[in-house]
Parts: C-alpha cells; sequence; structure tokens
C-alpha cells in the first residue's frame, strides 16, 4: 500500500471513477474536482463516497472549474499531490463543433493553467495528461506515438494544443509530465450521448419494448473501441516509470460503429436494420474515419495489454442495461429520450 496524494480532474467522468478505484484500492489518499451544478453530477463515484468527518477517510471531493485558474492553483497548492491526473474536459467531439470557444478553453488552456501552476509554485508532483486518438484524426492507421496529428474537430486542435502543452513543459523545465493517448474506451459506465453507449442503452430497451428505434449518423467510422476499466491502469503505470514519456494506449483492433450495433443487436437476438434510422444531425462537419492504434510500446515498457475486444465490450455493455432495466435502477438511462427530443447531440 502507498501513502501517495492523488488529484484526480475530471473525477465524476467516466475515466475518473475506475481511476478513483484503482488509486484507492492501491491505498492512495485521492482528491477530486467535482464541477457545481444544480443537479448531483456525482453518480459514478458515489459508491465510493467516504464521509471526510472520517478520520479513515481516503476520498475527498473540491469544487473547481477547469476555466477558473485561481480556484486551480488554490487547489493545487493545498493538495499538493504527488500525482495530477488531469482527465477533465468538454470530451465530446460533435459538441465540440458547436462549442468551440468553450472548448478550447476547457480542454486545451486547462492543461496550461495546471502546468504553470505547477512550474510556479515548483510543486513535486507527476503530472498525466488525458489526450486522445482523435489527434491522429486522418492519419491513417495504425496510428502510433510517432504518427503526425491531424486533428479533425475543435476537440481534437484543443487535444493537440494539450499535448504539446505537456510535452513543452516536459522538455523546457524537466517536469515530469506525460501523455498517455488513449484510444477510444468504453464501459457501462460512459456518458450516454457517445455512440456505444447509445446504442446499448437502446438495444436493451427495444428489447425491453421501451423503444422502438434509435437514430444514428455516420455507421462506416471505425474506431478501435476497448475497455475502460482496463485503461486506467495504462494512465497509474505511466507515472510510476523512472522517467517521463508518452504512450499510445488501444487494442490494435478496430471495427466500424454499424458492426458495433450489430454485435449490440445481435446479443439481445435483434436484428439492427429494424431498428436504427439515420438522422443527420449526429452527422460531424469533418468525420475521422479510422482509428487503430499500435500499443506496443505500452505492452513493452509498462507492461500494459488489454484483454476486451469489440465484441465482448458490446456484450458487456449490453448486459449491464438489461440489468438495470430488469432493477429498475435506470436514473441515467431515464435521460436518453428527454436528450433526443430535445435534439441534443449525441
Ligand atoms: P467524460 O466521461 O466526459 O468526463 C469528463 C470529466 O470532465 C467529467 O468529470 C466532467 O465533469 C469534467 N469536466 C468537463 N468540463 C469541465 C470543466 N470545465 N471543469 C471541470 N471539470 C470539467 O470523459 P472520459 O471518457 O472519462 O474521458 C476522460 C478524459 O480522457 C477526457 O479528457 C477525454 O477527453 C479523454 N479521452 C477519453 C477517451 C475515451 O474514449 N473515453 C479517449 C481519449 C481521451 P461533469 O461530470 O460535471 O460533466
Ligand atoms: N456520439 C455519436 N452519436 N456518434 C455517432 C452517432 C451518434 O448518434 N452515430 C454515428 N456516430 C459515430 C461518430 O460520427 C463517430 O465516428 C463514432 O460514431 C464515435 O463517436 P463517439 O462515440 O461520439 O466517439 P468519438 O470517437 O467521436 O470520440 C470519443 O473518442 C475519442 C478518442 O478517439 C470521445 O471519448 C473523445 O473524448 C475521445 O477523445
Amino acid at each position: 500500500m502507498t501513502s501517495k496524494t492523488a488529484l484526480i480532474t475530471g473525477i465524476t467522468g467516466q475515466d475518473g471513477s475506475y481511476l478513483t478505484e484503482l488509486l484507492l484500492a492501491k491505498g492512495y489518499q485521492v482528491h477530486g474536482i467535482v464541477r457545481r451544478a444544480s443537479t448531483f453530477n456525482t453518480q459514478r463515484i458515489d459508491h465510493l463516497y467516504q464521509d471526510p468527518h472520517d478520520p479513515e477517510a481516503r476520498l475527498f471531493l473540491h469544487y473547481g472549474d477547469l476555466t477558473d485558474g485561481t480556484r486551480m492553483a488554490s487547489l493545487l497548492e493545498q493538495i499538493c499531490p504527488d500525482e495530477v491526473y488531469h482527465l477533465a474536459a468538454q470530451s465530446h467531439v460533435r459538441v465540440s463543433f458547436d462549442e468551440p470557444e468553450f472548448t478550447g478553453n476547457a480542454t486545451g488552456l486547462g492543461t496550461t493553467r495546471l502546468l504553470e501552476t505547477i512550474r510556479v509554485m515548483g510543486l513535486p508532483c507527476r503530472f498525466y495528461q488525458a489526450s486522445s486518438s482523435e489527434m491522429f484524426g486522418s492519419a491513417p492507421p495504425p496510428q502510433h506515438e510517432g504518427t503526425a496529428f491531424h486533428p479533425r474537430s475543435p476537440y481534437g486542435v484543443a487535444k493537440v494544443y494539450a499535448y504539446w502543452a505537456t510535452r513543452n513543459y516536459r522538455e523546457a523545465y524537466g517536469m515530469y509530465a506525460v501523455n498517455g493517448i488513449l484510444f477510444n474506451h468504453e464501459s457501462p459506465r460512459r456518458g450516454l450521448t457517445f455512440v456505444t453507449r447509445k446504442v446499448a442503452l437502446a438495444a436493451a430497451r427495444i428489447k425491453a419494448g421501451l423503444q422502438d428505434e434509435v437514430h444514428l449518423g455516420n455507421l462506416e467510422a471505425r474506431r478501435d473501441w476497448g475497455y475502460a476499466a482496463e485503461y486506467v491502469n495504462a494512465m497509474w503505470r505511466m507515472l510510476q516509470q523512472d522517467a517521463p514519456d508518452d504512450y499510445v494506449v488501444a487494442t490494435g483492433t478496430s471495427c466500424s460503429v454499424r458492426e458495433f450495433v450489430a454485435y449490440c443487436f445481435a446479443h439481445v437476438g435483434l436484428d439492427w436494420r429494424n431498428h436504427v434510422r439515420f438522422d443527420e444531425r449526429y452527422l460531424r462537419p469533418a468525420e475521422v474515419d479510422h482509428l487503430v492504434g499500435d500499443a506496443s510500446k505500452a505492452e513493452q515498457l509498462l507492461g500494459w495489454r488489454p484483454t476486451v475486444q469489440a465484441p465482448e465490450l458490446a456484450r458487456l455493455m449490453v448486459d449491464a442495461e438489461v440489468n438495470a432495466l430488469r432493477t429498475q435502477c435506470v436514473p441515467a438511462q431515464a435521460h436518453g429520450p428527454v436528450l433526443a427530443a430535445a435534439g441534443v447531440a449525441g
């Protein structure tokens, strides 16, 4: 067991929740930054909640926003973490076309705010940047650490900026700052407007007779889809090395959106062609056609290797939705039809 302290931005997100579980299991004291909202946004970590009055508590939450540099600085100074996992971002690619300025501010500049604070205060911490395969954009597959970036969205552009900021602080100031270039990773905790969760939920609801169809955009794009619970382990490994470096994290295989849809529907005995409808609002002004990661560096140097590929991922995500519907544990799912009715991109 370790006595280290970690700070996680984006602790309420998919990856933040799995990483918190991992670090608590390793004995870390974990601090997480939560955005103030008028409704609770901590569902993914509620099962980990610890009363801060308990002297044994090792999980602490703090209000903060990436766009508020003063708050980020005061939290870093107060917590003085050994390791910073910077996961927070406006992470939806389609939404980034609607909100390019905010995406640049939060997803891009947010990284610089943290790095500059660490530098100015001389904090002796290690820094993980949640970089993305979206940075590769139209670069032909397989993509690896040496592949030139060609981002295709404001989100991708912001992540390229943050990637280079991280490398620059490493090279200019000798900071232990790393980029984990993670390819798509999914789970039952995935946001409802990402395609895998949207489809897994729809398949379960259609099977249960709760809806009859689901509207999707481009079915031809290919993604390298892995399981998020496995990917956070690679993040942790990146901060335990002798020297900082950047790593691709991926399964090395890809399938199309169409194939993923077919896996999900087949798992509940349905033919997807009877239920999937096209809606152009889910298309993007520019698309990333084909992502497949070469994660051999992570395997060799970090000893990290994924075990879950897309077909199994689809099954486990659909099973989770079916079980949630059976046990009536559906608070998040209830938002699905509401979002669709409101025409929210997703
Ligand atoms: P996610 O589920 O969308 O979570 C994003 C987190 O960031 C949430 O906790 C969110 O808070 C927080 N956040 C957003 N804007 C913020 C702001 N202005 N200030 C403070 N917090 C803010 O994303 P994820 O899938 O866990 O991904 C984690 C990171 O990895 C992201 O940076 C993402 O871009 C990157 N990434 C993800 C993938 C993937 O396939 N999942 C692949 C490559 C890279 P709320 O809960 O309040 O919204
Ligand atoms: N979201 C969504 N909704 N995507 C759809 C839909 C739909 O109804 N229909 C088709 N798609 C297609 C998108 O056009 C895209 O080609 C693919 O499904 C995957 O879309 P998302 O699940 O939204 O993920 P993403 O690949 O754009 O971005 C995710 O992965 C990146 C890593 O490559 C996000 O997690 C990013 O934050 C992450 O960096």
